[in-house]
């Protein structure tokens, strides 16, 4: 069996919604300095092209959550796998997720990251799908509501492959 990737959005869309984000943050962290936390492995492009968008003081930490094995469902068991080097206390955060399905992963990451004492926690997410939604979290800045669909590209994998697509697509089996 033979798969190729359809596209659903293009670099050139997904550029410019990320430049369209790193502005907003721009504006609306005017006078700040702001605490980057990327959820590898799949926030780790999109984090990279929104950093050089936001035009202030920022800083980069990274951890890992595992939620996923190689199949294309939520276990619904989430585990830290990477913590951050970094304390919260005190900092204004923007979690930088590449997709929000389920949102079990989020919900539990965010309640760990608020009692770390961060000033402000803000999420930010390349991609959202809204239909799939088991748990409410509270999304801030979003580039993308999508139908329900498996998608790859900008750090999204299907078994660990196809993260380095510079645009977003859909694996189709022929
Ligand atoms: P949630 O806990 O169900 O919201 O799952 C979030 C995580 O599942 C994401 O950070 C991704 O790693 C993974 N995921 C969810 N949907 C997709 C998809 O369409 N493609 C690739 N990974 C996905
Ligand atoms: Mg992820």
């Amino acid at each position: 069996m033979s798969e190729h990737v359809r596209v659903m959005l293009t670099e050139e869309e997904v550029d410019a919604k990320i430049q369209e984000i790193g502005e907003r943050i721009t504006r609306d962290y005017a006078g700040k300095q702001v605490h980057l936390v990327c959820v590898l492995k799949g926030g780790s492009f999109f984090m990279c092209e929104l950093a050089k968008r936001i035009q202030l003081p920022v800083s980069l930490d990274f951890m890992s959550v595992s939620s996923y094995g190689s199949d294309t469902k939520s276990s619904g068991v989430v585990k830290i796998v990477k913590d951050l080097d970094e304390p919260l206390a005190g900092k204004d955060v923007i979690v930088i997720e590449d997709i929000v399905d389920s949102g079990r992963t989020l919900s539990y990451l965010l309640q760990i990251l608020q009692s770390r004492g961060p000033k402000s926690l803000a999420l930010c997410t390349l991609l959202d799908k809204p239909d799939r939604r088991v748990i409410d979290v509270k999304v801030d800045y979003t580039g993308f509501e999508i139908p329900d669909e498996f998608v790859v590209g900008y750090g999204l994998d299907y078994d660990q492959r196809y993260r380095n697509l510079p645009y977003i697509g859909v694996v189709e089996f022929d």
